[in-house]
């Protein structure tokens, strides 16, 4: 017999006629007679074994019934074309040698409850729709590095346990730290400001938490963000950066993803439609359109999903809603008085923000816009939003020595995933997901 090679079921077909070992688990299997399937999993992909008796060793061919689903295995046999088999190849199995038989396993192929496959989010993560999501997942973590290291933005990493709020104190998970306070970063953006005047662009990449108490299918209480800020830069600079990027995001997956893509059965006409330039319309011209279409809103108010999902629809792409009203802004954003103004120093109608709002209801996927960078009025800021000064001293210096325009944004991976994958739920788009009243696993 010729030498046999370690292989993995996703370059298998770089082993064609040759004696190969799979290392795996059992996924599913039936036999008619003197023929028997074997679905084997190794986490790269799924291969079709045939053990036909025989050709297989005797052995083998009799346990093969005690071959529980996920039992471990290593499988040894030949590589073979199968045109009609998705993968392209099957094995011809000679040798199976079980690792530890599983015991029942309590995911099988009809259909569960969410709360059952949440409880057992452990083992549902072996399942082809949330293996093919979070290895969507992992290809977008590696396009996000991929852009921002060839234009030049140093990964800047922020702490996760700080001394203030980002993003309003409302959603702040608190924990003892020695004899003070602490809280989970709701945002790396303030120390990306410090970074992006040490090293001009950066970007930050973490995991971020909030108390949110609503129950969504875009909420989690542990998300990961990516922020780039951009020292000498713009309103206007955030929408180009954020449009490059999004574009890149979605025709890396398109080029990378493609058998997860088919696994979720997404439709990936709707992805290669996601062409540059996305629209960019005023919060002011946003409230027309929703007025429009029935979804009117009182100026001053936020978005809810509704309006979101109706702006999403409305273009068909992802756009940008520009100027909201300040009021409903965190302090750190630059004003203006008018929406064709410039910022001003004094306290203006409009922050200088931009959102992404993903179409087909996936709501809001980047926040961000300019900072202010006068010391006097971002000291007011600080003062009106009822925050400490003192714990924004270190903020308040990057503005007092060298301050100048910055601008930056934050994009939700979660629910890029969702958007980019088509599933419905953020739960889905990240291994262990933690929400409102779900820690567990
Ligand atoms: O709009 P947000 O709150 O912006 C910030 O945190 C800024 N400090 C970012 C910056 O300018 N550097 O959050 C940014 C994005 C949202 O657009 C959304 O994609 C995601 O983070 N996000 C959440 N994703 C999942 N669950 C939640 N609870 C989220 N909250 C925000
Ligand atoms: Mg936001």
């Amino acid at each position: 017999m010729s030498e046999i090679k370690l292989a993995r079921i996703a370059t298998i077909s770089e082993f064609p006629d040759q004696m190969v070992t799979l290392r795996g688990w059992v996924h599913n299997k039936r036999s008619s007679g003197k023929i028997k399937f074997l679905m084997l999993r190794d986490g790269s992909g799924i291969i079709q074994g045939v053990l036909v008796k025989g050709e297989c060793e005797d052995q083998t061919f009799e346990q093969f019934d005690q071959l529980t689903q996920e039992t471990s295995v290593e499988v040894t046999g030949k590589v073979r074309k199968e045109p009609r088999s998705k993968l392209g190849y099957e094995l011809t199995v000679f040798n199976i040698k079980a690792h530890q038989i599983a015991a029942e396993y309590p995911i099988s192929n009809k259909e569960h409850g969410v709360e059952f496959l949440m409880e057992n989010r452990h083992l549902w993560i072996r399942s082809q729709r949330q293996w093919a999501a979070l290895r969507v997942r992992s290809e977008i973590f590696f396009s996000i590095q991929d852009f921002f290291r060839k234009r030049g933005f140093i990964r800047f990493d922020p702490p996760i346990l700080t001394p203030t709020s980002c993003e309003g104190t409302s959603t702040l998970f608190s924990t003892p730290y020695f004899d003070e306070k602490a809280y989970l970063t709701q945002s790396g953006q303030l120390y990306g400001e410090a970074g992006a005047f040490a090293f001009g662009n950066i970007y930050t990449f973490g995991p971020t938490f909030r108390a949110e108490k609503s129950k969504t299918r875009k909420h989690l209480t542990e998300f990961w963000m990516v922020e780039p800020e951009m020292a000498f830069a713009k309103l206007p600079d955030v929408m180009d950066l954020g449009e490059a990027f999004i574009t890149h995001i979605i025709k890396h997956c398109l080029e990378n993803c493609q058998a997860e893509l088919t696994i979720l059965e997404r439709n990936q006409k709707e992805l290669e439609s996601i062409v540059a330039p996305f629209p960019r319309i005023s919060y002011d011209e946003a409230l027309k359109i929703l007025e429009k279409r029935g979804l009117g809103l009182p100026w001053g108010e936020d978005f809810g999903a509704p309006h979101e999902s109706a702006l999403g629809e409305e273009f068909g792409k992802p756009v940008f809603v520009h100027h909201f009203p300040s009021k409903i802004k965190a302090f750190y954003f630059k004003q203006a008085d008018t929406e064709d103004g410039p910022g001003v120093d004094h306290d203006g109608k409009y922050a200088l923000g931009a959102d992404l709002i993903a179409p087909f209801g996936y709501g809001e996927i980047i926040g961000g816009g300019q900072r202010e960078d006068n010391y006097e009025v971002l000291e007011r800021r600080i003062k009106e939003h009822g925050l400490n000064q003192a714990d924004y001293q270190w903020y308040l210096d990057l503005r007092r020595f060298g301050s100048v325009p910055h601008a930056g944004f934050g994009l939700g991976i979660e629910r890029t995933v969702a958007w980019v994958t088509g599933v419905e739920h953020v739960r889905e788009t990240i291994p262990f997901p933690r929400m409102l009243n779900h820690l567990k696993p």
